[in-house]
């Protein structure tokens, strides 16, 4: 089943929203298999954000992503990744759409909540980035054939 890489930004720890986003993606029916309440270090950040290095906001964006704990995890389901990032919202909140997480709660570009990999291969990377395979955990639920 198709997997991806989500994370409860520093703003979002602070402002206690990690139990609000947690529920948008439980309510979906989507499966938690891997979850970490941690700091990321200078390196993991620049490695995470690898993409936008040489952009001009990139100095803020690893700032702000170790200015203090983060909460990442790992969601299954069926087309997880596309589905994710519907229910997260455009990275403007400006341009999120009402009900989805940015919209919802957020402001401003540089303080959007939450972290959703774009694509197959960035969650491929993101997921091994920060956990190892002993902390994705396989698991059924009964309900799983209803979704
Ligand atoms: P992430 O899930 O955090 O990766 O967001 P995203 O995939 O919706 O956006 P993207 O990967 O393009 O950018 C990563 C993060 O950098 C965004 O979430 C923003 O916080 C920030 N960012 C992106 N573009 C800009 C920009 O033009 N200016 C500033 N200040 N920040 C930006
Ligand atoms: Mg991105």
């Amino acid at each position: 089943m198709e997997k991806t890489f989500l994370m409860v930004k520093p703003d979002g720890v602070q402002r206690q929203l990690i139990g609000a986003i947690v529920h948008r993606f439980e309510e979906k029916g989507f499966k938690l298999v891997g979850a970490k309440f941690m700091q990321i270090s200078r390196s993991l950040a620049e490695q995470h954000y690898a993409e936008h290095q040489g952009k001009p906001f990139f100095e803020d964006l690893v700032q702000f992503i170790t200015s203090g704990p983060v909460f990442a995890m790992v969601w299954e389901g069926r087309d997880v990744i596309r589905l994710s990032r519907k229910i997260m919202g455009a990275t403007n909140p400006l341009e999120a759409a009402p009900g989805t997480i940015r919209s919802d709660y957020s402001s401003f570009m540089s303080r959007n909540l939450i972290h959703g990999s774009d694509s197959l291969e960035s969650a491929e990377r993101e997921i091994h980035l920060f956990f190892n395979s002993s902390e994705i955990i396989k698991y059924e639920k009964a309900v799983d054939q209803w979704i």
